[in-house]
């Protein structure tokens, strides 16, 4: 058996978490991931056979959801209560590898201090049954606190279509790295299975999902491609934020939004161009 800790998927999460800490969008503990892992994969580094504890499925307070699609799926998670900012020294206190299974989630490596998954987890799960139903190529679904866009959220509007558009307009790459736009929840009750449901719903048409004066959700087929959607929109809003105050003298026009989307050919949401 190969040595867990120098898997390439427990690296990934020490390496994200690590970059998500250092540039402040995961304050204390603040932020969670789940990864979808490969069986065989983890059988490599892992008994898979041997179960340590069962867990409930649970958000804050609240058991239970319809998690059927991903019944036998191996996922790592960070978890609940614990801060990014130690993942990397401490994978094994800080994570967990675990399986779903019938009765709760089966617990296969990790949490060596009796924790358990995040209290996000029925937004997590019910976000990759809806991204999976799209995409089956999804892995990722990433939630954190990026300090602009959560500025943003108190001074422009909470509307998909024009904070989409503005986001667009901040810089030239945002149109195509995320031409499905930015979905948008108001403010909710986290870790419960009512915010799980809403967000698993938008992601139905969308990628990012903003939670309201909280966080953002991103779903990608990578770690790379998750961090890269809510790096960029980060990056759009830290743009906005720096020059909202001040008056506007140049932008990026529709219609070169829609030269960037013809050049690489990305499906931009058309309602949201005139
Ligand atoms: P957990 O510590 O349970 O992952 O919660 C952090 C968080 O960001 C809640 O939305
Ligand atoms: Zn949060």
């Amino acid at each position: 058996m190969k040595d867990i800790l120098t898997a390439p998927f427990v690296q990934e999460m020490c390496k994200t978490t690590a970059n998500m800490y250092r540039l402040g969008w995961d304050e204390r503990n603040g932020g969670n991931i789940s990864y979808l892992l490969d069986e065989n994969e983890v059988s490599e580094y892992l008994d898979i056979k041997k179960v340590i504890r069962t867990l409930p499925y649970a958000g804050v307070n609240e058991m239970n959801f319809y998690i059927t699609p991903l019944l036998g799926k191996i996922f790592i998670v960070t978890g609940t209560g614990k801060y990014f900012k130690n993942v990397q020294d401490d994978p094994e206190t800080n994570l967990g590898i675990v399986r779903i299974a019938e009765k709760g989630v089966e617990l296969l490596w990790g949490y060596k201090d009796g924790g358990r998954t995040t209290s996000e987890l029925p937004a997590h799960l019910m976000c990759h049954m809806a991204r999976l139903a799209i995409d089956a190529e999804n892995r990722v679904i990433m939630h954190c606190h990026p300090t602009n866009l959560l500025a943003m959220n108190y001074v422009h509007e909470l509307d998909e279509k024009k904070l989409t558009h503005t986001l667009w307009e901040m810089g030239t790459e945002c149109v195509v790295v995320f031409p499905d736009g930015v979905g948008i929840l108001p403010w909710m009750l986290c870790g419960t299975n009512t915010i799980g449901v809403a967000t698993a719903k938008k992601m139905d048409n969308y990628r990012l999902v903003i939670w309201a004066m909280h966080g953002i959700y991103g779903a990608g087929k990578t770690m790379d491609e998750t961090f890269g959607l809510i790096e960029t929109v980060e990056k759009a809003a830290q743009i906005y934020m720096l020059t909202a105050h001040l008056p506007r003298i140049n932008t990026i026009t529709d219609e070169n939004l829609k030269e960037l989307a013809e050049l690489f050919k990305v499906e931009v949401r058309k309602d949201i161009l005139s």
